[in-house]
């Protein structure tokens, strides 16, 4: 999603400075953030850890959260976007309770705020595929999603970046429900991959979310306009 907003960022004329480990910014500990944003309009935040575990998840949303936020005040920004997820407020278990305790924080700190609450990405297909895994099965988790391209929500996280701080959520969804299982067997089969892939019920709480369409967008959402079959044609090489 940084790739993708970056682009989106330079072709409406902005020169994004981009935040990441790999740039010599490091959101946990606040290495090289004020060099960072120095000069800066608009932060967008678009962090992430790879984790499962709601104690990991929350300890580094938290931390990386407060650490930008105090950067962010010390530079005079004047708006803070953060990209969170559809349902986190409604399931706030496993990796979502750090995604949760991130909304949360933002709303306490003191610098001006939109959240952009989006729903899966069309690329999580390709996320699922690569990451779950039973030895050598790829695995495909049960799900009610109603999922975006990725560049549409880079898009409205550019757009409200460019306008006044909010101070509340906008929910961002795709045009259509999908099932994530056949979101992932027709990335997999469109790229060559010929074997079985199972579907499976993750555990706990959050997995029943994903299930009963806790997760899917609520009556007043904004929807994008690409359908995963459409997504899936445009990138598929
Ligand atoms: N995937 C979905 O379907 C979906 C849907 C809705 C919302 N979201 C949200 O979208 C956001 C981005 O997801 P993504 O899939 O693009 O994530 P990603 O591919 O894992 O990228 C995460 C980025 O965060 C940076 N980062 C990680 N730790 C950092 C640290 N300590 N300091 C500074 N930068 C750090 C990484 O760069 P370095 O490794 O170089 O630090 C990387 O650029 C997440 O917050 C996620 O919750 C995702």
């Amino acid at each position: 999603m940084g790739g993708l907003v970056a682009d989106e960022s330079r072709a409406r004329g902005h020169e994004p400075v981009l935040l990441a480990r790999s740039t010599g910014v490091d959101l946990t500990t606040g290495a090289g953030l004020d060099h960072a944003l120095n000069g800066a309009d608009a932060v967008i935040d678009v962090a992430n850890v790879n984790t499962l575990n709601a104690d990991a998840s929350t300890a580094f949303f938290g931390k990386a959260t407060r650490t930008l936020l105090a950067g962010e005040q010390r530079a005079g920004v004047a708006r803070h976007v953060a990209l969170s997820i559809l349902g986190v407020d409604l399931a706030p278990f496993d990796y979502y309770a750090g995604k949760r305790a991130q909304e949360v924080a933002i709303e306490a700190g003191s610098v001006p705020w939109t959240i952009l609450r989006a729903a899966q990405f069309h690329e999580f297909a390709q996320q699922i595929y690569a990451t779950a895994k039973a030895g050598p099965l790829h695995l495909a988790p049960k799900m009610r999603t109603q999922p975006i391209a990725g560049r549409e929500v880079a898009a409205r996280l550019v757009d409200l970046a460019e306008s006044p701080a909010r101070g509340g959520y906008v929910e961002l969804a795709g045009p259509r429900e999908e099932s994530l299982v056949d979101m992932v067997r027709r990335w997999a089969h469109s790229r060559g991959h010929r074997g079985w892939i199972p579907a499976v019920a993750l555990p706990g709480a959050l997995g029943k979310a994903q299930r009963d369409g806790t997760l899917l967008p609520r009556d007043g959402a904004e929807l994008g306009s690409e359908t995963f079959t459409a997504w899936l044609e445009r990138t598929h090489n």
